[in-house]
């Protein structure tokens, strides 16, 4: 493997962390987080270790999907600050080493925007084709819909022209006309005017919605080709503007249509994609404690033949409902059961509104092997603020908004987030076991048994281990279902990863057929080896809830780590 490679394809073996500015820290006391709250913590962040900051939607927006509905894609909202602080955002991160990457909301806009304002003054505005429209009374498409408490159809009359509008998503967010060359032009000069200012890549958000030709005419959708061709050609364009910049969509779809969104086996279109059944595959092995979710989940994903510079990301936890969507009805009202089984719990009959600490029952030592599977999973890490201390949610709090909750950083008022009165605050805090008092940075900051250290601890030696983020993956067969085995090969190097679903103890046993004769294991977290026998025999031993990395070294192997 070439060192130009591994610096350059820099997203492969990265650490994804996501936040909402103003939900972070509030720097003037308004009760809002902003730009300038955000750039004191970029060194907080630099001591997690996390190598790339995924900035949730900023810009000028009528707040009513949490910043989702845009009203300017060339501003940062008032509420926030000003472009000017936002570049001292993304210059103090690229001084720590840091990559920046903002949300790209391009399937839609607010109904607020000024594009949708003159496109629904008159059929003969020339804005109007900047939005999908029809004449005819649309059929029944409330199976369509992605918010089903408050939405039954995606098609929205405009009482003024008295055609309909589109909306994948809520009626206030129409969907932009992605086939008319106008459009296109404008958003390559948004990805341009981010670019410019430093941003280095994209989270692409509801990609399948954006390529999706529903409602367009017949002329438009010859015009427009084939979608996924727009999609290469932002892409390229892109990278042409800045060389080593990504695109990471949200991509919840089967397995074999996120192979068409990489780019197919030339990998020329997203450079990422959120693993969505990866994650749902997961939290059905921890209900189960029992693995095969995920080895099948693996080996789906496996098939798929993908460019070497294309990369999941991995997650748990987004900002989002914990969808279940991609599990069967039986497996869904399984995971429903073990964590989530209060109605309050679940939102849209198909996610849960919980972080995972809760979930696990505030288990550390389950808590702790699921973010250890997380980091050792084939792809990139990616976490959602909060999720490095074990923050909880409010349930008191509507559906998503439960997961938003202010970031904690001390035991003081607000959890140290801002010095507004508690009644001022954008959102409040949880109460309770897991309000600030007991879980905040601060506390955690000098302990070194706390979850931030052990994230801390996860993300460096996550960086330490290529084979990781690199590697081809296999698993190690063995017969405990409780316990998944796993080995990340790369460069001549190899890693194992053993995670023990299950509550009880136990040694497995199994061959590593590749290991050279006089090999040990060498435990990556404790001061431990393990022999592997002649024949490549290994008997490992877990505690409940136990995880282990283990560094295969040969005889001749003299790395430094
Ligand atoms: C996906 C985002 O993750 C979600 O938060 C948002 O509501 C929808 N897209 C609509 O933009």
């Amino acid at each position: 493997m070439r060192i130009t490679d591994t610096s350059d394809l820099w997203w492969k073996n990265a650490v994804i962390y996501s936040l909402d500015v103003e939900t972070y820290c509030d720097s003037n006391g308004d009760g809002v987080g902003d730009l300038p709250g955000l750039a004191q913590r970029i060194d907080y962040l630099a001591e997690l270790g996390v190598t790339v900051l995924w900035l949730m939607p900023f810009y000028p927006s009528p707040d009513k999907d949490d910043g989702y509905d845009i009203t300017d894609y060339y501003d940062v909202d008032p509420r926030l600050g000003t472009l000017g602080d936002m570049v001292e955002v993304i210059r103090t991160a690229h001084d720590r080493g840091i990559r920046v990457i903002a949300d790209l909301v391009i399937n839609h806009t607010s109904d607020e925007h000024p594009w949708f304002k003159e496109a629904r003054k008159s059929k003969e505005n020339p804005y109007r084709d900047w939005y999908v429209w029809r004449d005819t009374e649309p059929p029944d498409t409330s199976d369509k819909v992605v918010f089903p408490d408050q939405e039954d159809s995606i098609w929205e009359k405009d009482e003024k022209t008295g055609e309909w509008y589109l909306h994948n998503f809520y009626t206030f967010q129409p969907d932009l006309n992605i086939a008319n060359p106008k459009v296109q032009d404008e958003i390559f000069k948004i990805i341009g005017f981010w670019t410019q200012m430093g941003i280095d890549g994209f989270r692409v958000d509801a990609v399948p919605f954006i390529l999706e030709t529903t409602g367009y005419s017949a002329e438009e959708k010859k015009s427009f080709g084939d979608p996924q061709q727009f999609l290469r050609e932002v892409t390229s364009f892109l990278t042409r503007r800045t060389g080593d910049a990504i695109l990471l969509g949200e991509v919840n779809v089967p397995y074999k249509d996120q192979h068409t969104f990489f780019g197919g086996d030339r990998g020329d279109g997203l450079t990422m994609q959120f693993d969505f059944i990866g994650m749902q595959s997961t939290y059905l092995a921890l209900a189960r404690q029992d693995c095969r979710p995920i080895v099948t989940s693996l080996a789906q994903r496996r098939k798929l033949p993908l460019a070497r510079q294309t990369q999941w990301a991995n997650f748990l936890r987004n900002h989002d409902e914990l969808t279940l969507d991609k599990l069967t009805e039986k497996e869904r009202q399984e995971v429903f059961a073990a964590f989530g089984p209060e109605e309050e719990m679940q939102v849209y009959g198909r996610g849960l509104k919980r972080r995972v600490p809760t979930m696990l029952d505030g288990d550390p030592r389950r808590i702790r092997m699921a973010y250890s599977l997380l980091f050792t999973l084939p792809g990139t890490p990616s976490i959602f603020y909060g999720e490095e201390i074990g923050m909880g949610e409010d349930l008191a709090q509507e559906g998503r908004m439960a997961v938003r909750t202010p970031m904690q950083w001390t035991s003081e008022e607000n959890g140290g987030f801002s010095q507004a009165p508690a009644s001022k605050l954008i959102s409040p805090l949880p109460s309770g076991g897991y309000g600030p008092e007991h879980v905040n940075v601060a506390d955690q900051r000098s302990d070194p048994d706390s979850m931030l250290s052990f994230l801390r601890q996860l993300i460096f030696r996550y960086r330490q281990h290529p084979e990781l983020g690199w590697g081809q993956v296999d698993i190690v067969e063995q017969p405990d279902t409780s316990v998944l085995v796993h080995e990340c090969r790369w460069d001549g190097s190899s890693v194992i990863a053993a995670h023990n679903f299950g509550p009880d103890g136990t040694t497995v046993s199994f061959r590593l057929d590749q290991a050279e004769p006089g090999s040990t294991l060498v435990d990556v977290f404790a001061d431990e080896k393990c022999e592997v026998g002649e024949k490549g025999d290994v008997e490992l031993v877990l505690e409940g809830y136990g995880y282990r990395w283990l560094r295969v070294q040969g005889p001749n192997d003299h790395r430094l780590y």
